[in-house]
């Protein structure tokens, strides 16, 4: 069995079929979905979607880019959808330090406002984090207080050395499509570095489908590829990447 610990059903991408993608999804051995809000409405979309699934979990909150709507009536409407029992994790939260995004100073105090929302609700965080290392380590590091719950790294694809601090601040790393990339050179030794106890599979769908599938839209049952490629490359097997990328799952949140 596998569990995909990342995807966004909500995504007008799958407006038309989300019923027929989780179905297939299920049916491809994919036993749990964690679908994770990136603002107020797809958290809240999220949820309405998780209620209608058994395998079905929500993680709400609201990431870089849309952290100008952050005001304490949204925080307040985040901790009401977070006693919803779909919800496992706060996220995805984190910092972009791209073009176009709010500024540095601006996400670092929206991250931290959320890394202490997490904590006071007892609940994991998905961390989304694109060049942004040090300030995202450092912010973490001066923050130990508030990471007891423990998360995700959510689509990783830094460094070593980076993923070495992830680990010794309790973190998971959370293994997606683009391990599977041909020229994904370095993230390929990174994955093969990281203890299988400590990751976990995430599709990220509808984005970064993987390899034989790239060009078409990413699914949850696109698991099986990144589980195949994680086997190749930790040289086990497919069941061993499913049992234990599963416990892991599950003891993180708690599913
Ligand atoms: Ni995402």
């Amino acid at each position: 069995m596998f569990i995909d610990t990342h995807a966004h059903l909500t995504d007008r991408q799958f407006s038309d079929d989300v019923d027929i993608v989780i179905e297939n999804a299920f049916q491809s051995g994919i036993r749990k979905i964690i679908t994770s809000g990136y603002d107020l409405k797809s958290s809240q979309d999220a949820i309405l979607l998780a209620q209608q699934y058994e395998g079905l979990f929500v993680s709400v909150g609201v990431y870089p880019e849309n952290i100008y709507e952050y005001n304490e009536e949204v925080e307040n409407e985040i901790i009401k959808l977070a006693q919803n029992s779909k919800v496992v994790a706060i996220g995805e939260i984190g910092l972009q330090y791209t073009a176009n995004m709010p500024s540095k100073e601006k996400q670092k105090e929206v991250f931290l406002k959320q890394l202490k929302l997490a904590y006071e609700l007892k609940k994991p965080v998905v961390i989304h984090c694109r060049d942004a290392y040090m300030d995202m380590l450092n912010l973490l590091k001066d923050n130990k207080n508030l990471i007891s719950n423990g998360g995700t790294f959510h689509c990783f694809s830094g460094s070593i050395e980076i993923a070495k601090e992830i680990l010794e601040l309790g973190f998971h790393v959370s293994v997606g499509g683009v391990s599977t990339f041909k020229n994904a050179v370095s993230v390929k030794e990174m994955v093969k570095f990281l203890p299988i106890d400590r990751i976990v599979l995430e599709t990220d769908c509808p984005y970064l489908t993987p390899t034989p599938f790239r060009g078409k839209r990413n699914e949850p049952k696109y698991i099986l590829s990144i589980a195949e490629n994680l086997a190749q490359i930790k040289n086990i097997n497919i069941e061993d990447v499913g049992k234990k990328t599963s416990e892991n799952a599950r003891r993180l949140f708690n599913l």
